[in-house]
C-alpha cells in the first residue's frame, strides 16, 4: 500500500494512525487549519493533488455538548465524509472512515450489546450528524470500510481520562462524582489504528464495530485508571441525572465486534488490558505533562 492520505491527522486517533502507517511511502496528514476538508473545492483539490489510494478519516467535530447549539458540525461529520466518497469513487480509491457508537440510541437494554444491524436512532446532533456521514459516504461509493468506535483514548489530544487525572492531581483532596450509569468501552485510539490497518489490508468493506472488549462505567473507568497509575483518588459514583449535560448520552454504549470476530481479524483485548497498555506505555508522561501545568 502506498500514497495513503491521513485526515485529522493532528487529532487523538490521527496522530496514532500516522504512526501505525509509518511505514508507508507517500503518507500525508492534514488538519486544519492548514486545510478545511468540508469546504468542498479545497478537499476535492487537495485530493487531486495528493491522489491517495487510501484515504483514512480521522477529521471530525467531536465536540459533543458543542455540536447541539453548532450547525457547523454537519459540515465536517455529514458533508465532509462525502466529499472524501465521491472523489473516492471518481478515482477508484478506497476511504476508511470512523463513526461512533452516538448513531445508536443506547437504549437497548443492559448489558447487551449493540450489533451492526441494530436500528440507528441517534438522541443527539453529534450522533445525528455522525450517522449522515454513514450514509452520505454509502449513498456515494461502494469503495469503504467504516469503523463504529466509542470512549476514545489516546496519547495525544484531550479525553476523559486525562481530565480525570488533572482534576486529582489538581485537587488531591477533593471529591468528583462520576456517571456511573452509563455503560461503554474504553477503547485504545492506538489500538484502533492497528485494527484499521488490518482491515485495509484484508480488503474488508462495510460497516464494522470496532471497541475493546467487556464494559464499564465512566466511574469504574475513571477509579481503574487512577488505581493502575497507583494515584490516590476521591471518585464519587452518581447518576446522569445527578449530571446534567446539553446532550442526551446514551445509556447502553456497548458494541460489539462481531464483523471483526467473524473474520479472525479482532485485535482488542479486555478494556482493562488496553487500559493497562495505555498506562504502561504513557503513564509517566501523562502525570509529567499535568505536573508541569
Ligand atoms: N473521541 C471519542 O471518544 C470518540 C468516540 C467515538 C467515535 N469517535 C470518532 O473517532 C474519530 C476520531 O476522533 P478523535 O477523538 O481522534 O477526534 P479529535 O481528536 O477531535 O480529532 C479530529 C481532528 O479532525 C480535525 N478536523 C475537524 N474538522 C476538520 C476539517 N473541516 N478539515 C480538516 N480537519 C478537521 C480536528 O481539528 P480541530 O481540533 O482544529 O477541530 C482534529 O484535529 C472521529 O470520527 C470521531 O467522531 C471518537
Amino acid at each position: 500500500m502506498e500514497n495513503i492520505l491521513i485526515t485529522g491527522s493532528k487529532g487523538q486517533l490521527g496522530t496514532d494512525c500516522l504512526a501505525v502507517f509509518k511505514d508507508t511511502s507517500g503518507l500525508i496528514g492534514v488538519d486544519l487549519p492548514e486545510v478545511d476538508l468540508s469546504d468542498r473545492d479545497q478537499c476535492l483539490d487537495i485530493l487531486d493533488q495528493i491522489r491517495p489510494k487510501l484515504i483514512v478519516n480521522c477529521a471530525a467535530y467531536t465536540a459533543v455538548d458543542a455540536c447541539e447549539t453548532d450547525d457547523s458540525c454537519w459540515k465536517a461529520n455529514a458533508a465532509l465524509p462525502g466529499y472524501l466518497a465521491e472523489w473516492t469513487e471518481a478515482n477508484q480509491s478506497f476511504l476508511v472512515h470512523v463513526s461512533t457508537d452516538y448513531v445508536f440510541s443506547g437504549d437497548k437494554p443492559l448489558y447487551k450489546p449493540t450489533v451492526g444491524n441494530d436500528i440507528l436512532n441517534p438522541i443527539s446532533e453529534y450522533g445525528k450528524s455522525k450517522l449522515a456521514g454513514e450514509q452520505a459516504i454509502a449513498e456515494r461509493t461502494q469503495r469503504f470500510a467504516i469503523l463504529r468506535t466509542a470512549w476514545l483514548y489516546g496519547a495525544n489530544g484531550n479525553n476523559f481520562l486525562k481530565t480525570m487525572l488533572r482534576l486529582t492531581l489538581q485537587n488531591p483532596e477533593k471529591e468528583f462524582k462520576v456517571v456511573n450509569d452509563q455503560y461503554g468501552s474504553p477503547t485504545h485510539s492506538h489500538t484502533l489504528a492497528r485494527q484499521l490497518k488490518a482491515l485495509v489490508e484484508h480488503r474488508a468493506t462495510g460497516i464494522f464495530h470496532a471497541t475493546s472488549e467487556g464494559y464499564c462505567t465512566w466511574y469504574e473507568l475513571a477509579c481503574t485508571f487512577l488505581e493502575k497509575l497507583g494515584i490516590e483518588h476521591h471518585f464519587v459514583p452518581c447518576s446522569t441525572s445527578e449530571f446534567p449535560t446539553p446532550t442526551k448520552r446514551p445509556e447502553n454504549s456497548i458494541l460489539e465486534n462481531a464483523r471483526l470476530k467473524d473474520m479472525g481479524i479482532n485485535l482488542f483485548s479486555t478494556w482493562e488490558d488496553e487500559l493497562s497498555a495505555y498506562v504502561e506505555r504513557h503513564g509517566k508522561k501523562l502525570i509529567e505533562e499535568i505536573r508541569a501545568l
